[in-house]
């Protein structure tokens, strides 16, 4: 079996199959997805989407933090299901579309932006949210994981994204040079998500990986 080049963290027949099989995007997130492709910008999968639309119901979140937005596909998505998200993006290209989208999507009221670096934000933030996604730098999880934690309610959940980075998390012989140090950081961020008392933390091979915490 090929292992799909894109997302090779599963095989293609599987990704193919999750594909055809999960509900798809139509209207601003359809053209967000293909705008996104287009122009290369990462922004989550479609089934990590799903599975993330599921937490945000499950858990009957009502505020969300998410800490990298890109143009906003997350976001909206999330918003879309009730809650209020404030995202962090410091991208400036970004944050025009961002900004854009948002006017598109009619959900100004649901989506707060906060403009600049998450490390430079996160310690000046007060309150507390049922859900954080952690969707920037992989190389600053580590760094951003004190603030994610004391910004967490009790019962609210950590949802980290891309945490298997193309596989090269969980084996040295996909690991490219280049990305040593980042693949580095993961590795480490996932010890400390397992090993922390307060946390019951799944780590999930859908997308690039996730790994899902419980604050108790
Ligand atoms: C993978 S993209 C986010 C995709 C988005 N969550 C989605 O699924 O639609 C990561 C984004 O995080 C932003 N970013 C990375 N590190 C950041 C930081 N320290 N502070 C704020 N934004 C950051 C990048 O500029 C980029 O736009």
């Amino acid at each position: 079996m090929e292992k799909n080049d894109e997302y090779n963290i599963n095989y293609e027949y599987i990704c193919r199959y999750i594909r055809r099989t999960i509900k798809e995007n139509h209207g601003l997130l359809r053209q967000m997805e293909e705008f996104a492709a287009e122009h290369d910008i990462p922004i989550s999968q479609p089934e990590t989407m799903r599975f993330i639309e599921v937490l945000v119901k499950g858990a009957k979140a009502e505020k969300v933090l998410e800490i990298g937005a890109a143009i906003g596909y997350s976001a909206i998505s999330m918003a879309m299901c009730g809650c209020h998200v404030t995202t962090i993006e410091r991208d400036e290209k970004m944050i025009k579309l961002l900004f854009e989208n948002i006017k598109k999507s009619g959900l100004k009221d649901r989506i707060d932006v906060r403009q600049g670096d998450a490390a430079v934000l996160l310690p000046q933030t007060e309150g507390s949210y049922d859900l954080i996604f952690l969707d920037a730098a992989k190389g600053q999880y580590l760094d951003l994981l004190p603030h994610c934690l004391r910004l967490l309610k009790s019962r609210g959940l950590l949802v980290s994204d891309n945490i298997l980075y193309k596989g090269m998390v969980a084996t040295d012989e996909l690991a490219v040079r280049r990305k040593i140090t980042i693949i580095r950081r993961l590795r480490k961020y996932l010890k400390e998500l397992c090993g922390r008392a307060e946390l019951s933390t799944a780590i999930i091979p859908i997308g690039d990986g996730i790994a899902l915490s419980y604050k108790n």
